[in-house]
């Protein structure tokens, strides 16, 4: 079994400016209800999408009221808007660490992963294998299935019920020489777990297959660096790290040169271009170029040293690390100590590495939407049901009860936010 790394907990926690995070969101200083019952809002559901910064927000109106145009055109809003998505798609390049030609914007994670799977179906015969996990989120998983129609055969790895992990000893079974692409999630968007894709790429290299990597869960948690997986794709999503709704897939050169998308004859034929069908939406990757300068922001102010945009971006993370980590600690062990509960995932402060502060519960006596639904009437913004994680809650057989309550914390939540709701939770169960 090849064992995820296991780390000591790190008491480090770079300079992490949490007022001038703040101070960043608007969002963030929304309310509910009316006094007396005003309560201030707790965003608990980044897992299902992420406030922005002011500066998102703004590049967004800025670029409907001075640069709106279609590409292409031989005038000054549609030169000015051909330069701003370069200008993005390099930005997106350093924080996964490619080139810009490597990168393809696209309406969300799903859909470019239908229509990476549509290509991909285009080269796959009958007998052909594809290796998909039951701990993924179903974007990784029926864009895959649906090649079934072309005669490739579907391979699922188990993952481990006692922590949620996925099952390495099972993935590198189903791995043989007929399999032609592992698809798996960098981190699980219910349970928090993080997988080693470093390993799972190593497999499906090995087997000469291709690696397809969901690291929209894990984006706004941890480092994405594309080169040092040597990954054949990742994907992720803007909106889930304070971007705009916008997916991203990052492909390596030679294999977006290799596959065929389904196009039409005369959009360009050129990489990433060919990829990117029908007009894109302009003012989202105006925001997303303004995401990317908050990273690099929140990185130059952790770390004042730091000498490029990549780098900034790595010390972001770092700064973040130890701020979730220590929000982890806190979260898992009030969880632990409500009456009833039942955490799934990883809950051993050794093996916090390993997963990101995504939680999910459920409490004796409590549907999870009842639980939501009162949390929400407090201010607390959770989740309840599968978030398309469908085959965990279908394994762990909690799909029939309402799946599990969701609670998510990013870097721009608070200690004290999770004490509220932490008492909010024992004073809804009693
Ligand atoms: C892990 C994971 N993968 C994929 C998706 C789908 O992303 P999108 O909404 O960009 O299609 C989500 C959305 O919640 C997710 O959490």
């Amino acid at each position: 079994m090849s064992a995820m790394p296991i780390a000591e907990p790190t008491s480090s926690s770079a300079a992490l400016d949490l007022t001038w995070v703040r101070a960043q969101f608007p969002a963030l200083a929304q309310t509910v209800n009316q006094h007396p019952n005003q309560r201030p809002a707790v965003f608990l559901d980044g897992p299902g999408g992420t406030q922005v910064p002011q500066r998102v927000i703004d590049a967004i109106a800025d670029y409907l009221v001075r640069t709106n145009a279609n590409t292409g055109g031989a005038y000054q809003t549609s030169r000015n808007t051909g330069r701003m998505i370069e200008e993005a798609r390099s930005a997106m390049a350093d924080f996964l660490n490619c080139d810009a030609d490597e990168i393809v914007f696209g309406p969300n994670m799903t859909t470019l992963t239908f229509a990476m799977s549509r290509a991909l179906g285009r080269e796959l015969g009958p007998g052909d294998e594809i290796v998909l996990t039951l701990l993924d989120h179903d974007a990784n998983f029926s864009p895959w299935k649906a090649l079934e129609e072309k005669g490739a055969i579907i391979r699922t790895v188990k993952f481990n019920e006692t922590d949620c992990t996925l099952d390495m000893q099972d993935l590198a079974a189903k791995i043989g020489s007929r399999t032609r692409l592992v698809a798996v999630g960098y981190a699980s968007n219910a349970v928090g777990t993080i997988n080693n894709v470093a390993e799972v790429v190593r497999l499906a290299r090995q087997a000469g297959a291709l690696s397809y990597i969901d690291a929209v869960h894990y984006a706004p948690h941890g480092p994405i660096d594309v080169r040092a997986l040597n990954c054949d794709f990742l994907v992720c999503s803007t909106y889930k790290f304070f971007g705009p709704h916008m997916g991203v897939l990052y492909g390596k050169r030679e294999n977006l040169k290799k596959l065929h998308p389904y196009k039409v004859r005369p959009s360009h034929d050129e990489i990433p271009y060919c990829w990117e069908t029908g007009t894109l939406n302009h003012e989202c990757i105006a925001g997303i170029k303004a995401c990317v300068d908050y990273w690099e922001d929140l990185g130059r102010r952790a770390n004042p040293a730091v000498a490029s945009r990549r780098a900034a971006i790595l010390a972001a993370h770092e700064a973040i690390h130890g701020h979730e980590r220590k929000m982890t600690g806190k979260m898992i062990a009030g969880l632990l100590a409500i009456p009833g509960s039942k955490l799934y995932g990883i809950s051993d402060p050794r093996r916090f590495e390993n997963r990101c502060a995504t939680f999910v519960v459920r409490i004796a006596g409590h549907t999870p939407l009842e639980l939501a639904t009162k949390l929400g009437e407090r201010g607390f913004f959770t989740w309840d049901g599968n978030y398309y994680a469908l085959n965990l809650t279908e394994q762990l057989d909690v799909e029939r009860l309402g799946g599990f309550l969701r609670i998510g914390l990013v870097h721009y939540n608070t200690m004290e936010e999770v004490d509220r709701l932490l008492a909010a939770l024992r004073e809804i169960v009693g």
